[in-house]
């Protein structure tokens, strides 16, 4: 069996392409490059395309006897989905429309679905189950719903073996090359900020939180991509055949516990300059997103095995190693 991961490029993707080949598993990397890096994927073969091209994913899927697909194509900032809805629509529904059409053209057997904890939206619940109410808060969350449902209604009308995987707050990484090279979560922001000599920023600190500051459910990119080697074997093994299922620890850590990991990890704890500073709430951030991660659990056998310090840790030690920390030492 041969599967094919969308966006193996990037970030996530790349890990779970190392993990799958890793578990003995046939892999073929399809991206367009537009943010991921091929230098990621040294040992797969990787299709440059786009899956808004239907012709290039089935001259792909054809090409690679395709018969699983992994889809983490798709884009995945929240403030830019704000302002630029539609191309979250293109990109995340009809990219995967077009996906899944080719897919049951070809006859593909098994999906793996790449969703966020974003379809809960602002979660009012100390742990949030896959039954808790779905009500995103922002275009991208929506289109992550969407393509849940678009998933599932193709698997009830062609029989479609899939998986939904909502991934909670994803950190760390496996290797330096594989690292995170966005800026737009905390762990890399807080990066930048001590990079620079600067203060980390905090968000809000009157949140209704034991330190008044959000609470977040991390977990560690290798769990991610274990998660989905874990998810495609239970399809292809037929232990499972519609799965939708949180991806976190189930652990809450709050953004000041997080940024006091940072300040150790990095050697600035002891320093003044160091300290956080409040800023105002950022807004949109619910005060608490956990999961309860039993339901991977029961279903898969699968769970978290790294913790935070992993996380930050193997990100600090990316974010040396990349072209960040130098830019900002010569812009210094
Ligand atoms: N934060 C700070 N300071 C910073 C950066 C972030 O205090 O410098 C805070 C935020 O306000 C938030 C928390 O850290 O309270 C986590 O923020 P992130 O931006 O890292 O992550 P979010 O929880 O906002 O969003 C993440 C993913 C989204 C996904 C969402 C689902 O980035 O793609 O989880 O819950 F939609």
């Amino acid at each position: 069996m041969t599967w094919l991961v969308t966006g193996g490029a990037g970030y996530i993707g790349a890990h779970i392409v190392a993990a799958m080949q890793e578990a003995g598993e046939s892999v073929v990397a399809f991206d367009d490059l537009s943010t991921g890096d091929a230098t990621r994927i040294p040992d797969a073969p990787l299709v440059r395309g786009s899956i808004l091209d239907p012709a290039g994913v089935a001259r792909a899927l054809h090409r690679h006897r395709i018969d699983g697909i992994v889809h983490v194509a798709a884009k995945k900032q929240v403030e830019e989905s704000v302002r630029r809805p539609l191309y979250y629509y293109q990109q995340n529904v009809e990219g995967l429309r077009i996906l899944l059409e080719e897919a049951r053209d070809v006859g593909v057997e098994s999906f793996v679905f790449s969703s966020s904890a974003a379809v809960y939206g602002a979660p009012d619940v100390d742990v949030v189950r896959e039954d808790t109410p779905c009500a995103p808060v922002n275009p991208y969350g929506t289109t992550k719903l969407i393509g849940e449902q678009m998933v599932a209604d193709v698997a009830a009308a062609t029989g479609l073996r899939f998986a939904n995987l909502r991934y909670f707050n994803v950190a760390g990484t496996a290797a330096p090359e594989l690292t995170d090279r966005g800026v737009s979560n905390l762990v890399p922001m807080v990066f930048q900020r001590l990079t620079e000599r600067m203060p980390p920023h905090i968000f809000g600190d009157d949140y209704p939180t034991p330190d008044g500051t959000c609470i977040r459910d991390f977990v560690h990119v290798s769990d991610i991509a274990s998660a989905h080697v874990t998810a495609a074997r239970g399809l292809r093994e037929g232990r499972v055949t519609a799965l939708t299922a949180n991806v976190g620890r189930g652990q809450g850590v709050s953004v000041r516990e997080m940024v006091d990991t940072i300040r150790a990890v990095t050697g600035t704890a002891g320093e003044h300059w160091a300290e956080p500073v409040v800023e105002a709430r950022r807004p949109g951030d619910p005060a608490r997103v956990v999961a309860s991660a039993s339901v991977i659990e029961e279903a898969l056998g699968w769970r978290a095995r790294w913790n935070v310090e992993d996380m930050v840790s193997s990100a600090w030690d990316g974010w040396l190693r990349s072209g960040h920390a130098r830019r900002m030492v010569v812009s210094a």
